[in-house]
């Protein structure tokens, strides 16, 4: 007989090891989003934020390149930049040695002075970035394969069902702090197992549940569902003309911490989590996106409605489950996998567990 396939044990989610495994070895080592081209409109323009506890920064260079660095002088390691702003040169504000916004050391106070210093040799220390269609996302791993390998078709996808896309800005950031491990938050973005019982707007609203899909492309657990065929109940409206993707949803989550949502009307959307001090502590950023007037009041709209729904309901869930992983009385359950896949299926979350273990196991 077959052995059905089990829930991970409880301590990947309580256990402070593996999260600190987790922050050095799987963090360190994947595509983390960084932040929004648009956020780096000119030359000097830069914004600070950290991956796996590093501090770092991104910023457009002379030449118009956008690239990403160590916030750290490689002098005595003093803090180059905070939070965001425009530069021209790039002080310490330490002992002001002078850096090229690519990098390049320039000058420092009497560095000339010094036997054998050679000013060409001292460069801040990159990092790799990649651009999907103005989204920025950083990887410590400098012998890291490119994204399209990890997620192969994504790029071309977006641009199918966001023809827009390199147009969007940033209009509404919401910041939903979860008292739950990080994965148990993407398990539950990652799953519509649990939708009909606990979303009911999303089940009735938009999709046809029946419908709902969710499958691994490479790296990516990609979610397609057929929308309800009268869309006219949505709360904002729809050109189902404007192109031939304008009546779809579609979703993209990228291992391990970052998804592209899609709504009806090309609306595009972020799941965008953290990891907190704490193995129980994670912060989850949704990000909405819009290029002009209609398309704004639409995001935020969507993100009100999407926060008082979906947002509310899940916290709840996520939350429960995080406390039921420290009982003595939990052991792991068998997942659902319906050969056939579809709505009330796991394969989801037996991808997620086989990632999570490919990533902790050889360290335990
Ligand atoms: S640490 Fe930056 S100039 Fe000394
Ligand atoms: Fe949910």
């Amino acid at each position: 007989m077959t052995e059905p396939i089990y829930s991970l044990d409880g301590r990947y989610y309580t256990d402070p090891n593996i999260f600190a495994i987790e922050k050095q070895h799987l963090l360190a080592s994947t595509w983390q989003f960084a932040g929004h081209a648009s956020q780096l409109a000119n030359p000097g323009d830069y914004f600070t934020f950290s991956v796996a506890g590093e501090n770092l920064f991104c910023i457009r260079d002379k030449g118009g390149e956008l690239r990403a660095f160590y916030n750290v002088c490689q002098h005595r390691a003093h803090e180059l930049v905070q939070d965001s702003g425009n530069a021209r040169l790039l002080v310490c504000p330490y002992h002001a040695w002078t850096y090229e916004l690519s990098g390049q050391l320039r000058m420092g106070p009497n560095v000339q002075s010094t036997p054998g210093f050679d000013r060409e040799k001292i460069c801040l220390t990159g990092v790799r970035l990649e651009n999907l269609h103005g989204f920025l996302f950083v990887n410590l791993d400098d012998a890291a394969q490119p994204m399209d390998q990890w997620f192969p078709g994504v790029r071309e996808q977006l641009l199918n069902y966001v023809p827009h896309i390199d147009a969007l800005v940033p209009t509404e950031f919401v910041e939903i702090k979860e008292q739950t491990n990080w994965k148990i938050s993407v398990e539950n973005y990652s799953e519509c197992y649990h939708c009909a019982r606990n979303h009911p707007t999303f089940a009735t609203g938009v999709i046809k549940p029946e419908t709902y899909d969710i499958q691994p492309q490479g790296y990516c657990l990609r979610h397609t569902t057929e929308c309800q065929d009268d869309l006219s109940d949505m709360t904002y409206p729809i050109d189902l003309s404007a192109n031939d993707t304008a009546g779809k949803y579609s979703s993209w989550f990228l291992w391990p911490m970052f998804s592209f949502q899609v709504y009806p009307g090309n609306v595009l959307n972020t799941y965008h989590w953290r990891v907190g001090r704490a193995v129980d502590q994670v912060v989850l950023y949704r990000g909405w996106y819009a290029f002009d007037e209609t398309s704004e009041a639409i995001a935020r709209q969507l993100a009100r409605q999407d926060r008082d729904t979906t947002v509310a309901e899940d916290i709840r869930l996520v939350e429960s489950m995080q406390r039921g992983m420290y009982s003595r009385g939990y052991k792991p359950g068998p997942l659902v996998l319906d050969p056939n896949g579809g709505v009330n299926s796991e394969h989801s979350i037996r991808a997620l567990h086989q990632w999570t273990r490919e990533a902790v196991d050889g360290y335990l």
